[in-house]
């Protein structure tokens, strides 16, 4: 496995590459879900690319840009391991030169959940990720189920642009417990940690609800709240029930519908999202 860290290196370890090339980008601090997305890769592409980078431009305070947990020797180990064959971890710099100017602006699919709640943050996603595909010009990329408005906005993103990398969506990777995998677990106390899996557990009983035939959303939202409410660490920031295209909130469900919430437990802010119907 080849590790580079310029825009030049990447170029001339990408020259002559056999096809096709699967590129998964990531902001390291890397655990089995993001493997998933390298294993996945490895199956269905001859090349398998990584990247490393947190990008600043997706987050809304300083404070959690640099609170965010990184240690690029010991996710290299992992990509080795997981069958990557080229990881790229550049500095701030080599990706934002001094002069870097432009954003790319999403539009609708952007506006609403992680959006309303993250202002800024879906195009800063969308920079970074048009930046890369264009770098790595790979034919395909693999993203996590577990941030579902992300796969839609980059999606849309790649459409519009007309960048020809397809998107492929993959599940989440889940603890025994029913927690999402994420990076920002390990900030989480040990009592924070025992009560993260009431994300799951609520989504869990909105599936349950929709199952046993409520076409309501608000009693579907209801069913999800109820289960929050009964952990006091958990204090919710939106509990939503959306279809699962345009992400608009359902007033009845009558197809497919996306289960969602973003909840702190000890200041750490967890997604999670199941499709139900
Ligand atoms: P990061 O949070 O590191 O996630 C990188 C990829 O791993 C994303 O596609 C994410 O959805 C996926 N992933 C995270 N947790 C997962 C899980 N439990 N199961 C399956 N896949 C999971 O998402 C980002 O980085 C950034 O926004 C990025 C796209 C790299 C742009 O900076």
């Amino acid at each position: 496995m080849q590790v580079v860290t310029t825009r030049a290196e990447l170029r001339a370890a990408l020259a002559s590459v056999p096809r096709p090339l699967g590129f998964i980008p990531t902001m390291g601090w890397l655990h089995d879900g993001h493997v998933s997305l390298v294993a996945r890769a490895r199956a269905e592409c001859a090349t398998v690319v990584v990247s490393n980078f947190v990008n600043p431009k997706q987050f809304g305070e300083t404070a959690d840009f640099e609170r965010y947990p990184r240690n690029v020797a010991r996710d290299n180990a992992i990509c080795e391991a997981a069958g990557a064959d080229i990881v790229f971890a550049p500095t701030v710099d080599e990706v934002y030169p001094p002069g870097f100017d432009t954003r790319v602006a999403m539009g609708a699919v952007a506006l609403p959940l992680e959006g309303a709640a993250r202002p800024g943050h879906f195009d800063g996603v969308a920079t970074v990720v048009a930046l890369l595909f264009n770098l790595v010009g790979a034919e395909r990329a693999y993203f996590g189920s577990k941030d579902y408005q992300q796969v839609a906005v980059i999606r849309r993103m790649a459409l519009d642009l007309a960048i020809p990398t397809d998107v492929v969506p993959c599940s989440t990777v889940r603890e025994a417990d029913g927690l999402a995998m994420s990076s920002r677990n390990v900030r989480l106390t040990p009592a924070g940690r025992a009560a993260a899996p009431v994300v799951h557990r609520a989504l869990a009983a909105g599936v349950a609800a929709i199952d046993a035939g409520e076409r309501s959303a608000d009693a579907v939202r209801a069913a999800m709240s109820r289960v929050l409410a009964a952990e006091p660490a958990a204090d919710p920031d939106y509990v939503s029930v959306a279809h699962p295209d345009t992400l608009a909130e359902l007033a009845v469900i009558d197809g497919e519908a996306l289960l969602s919430m973003a909840v702190r437990i000890d200041g750490v802010r967890l997604i999670d999202n199941e499709l139900a119907g």
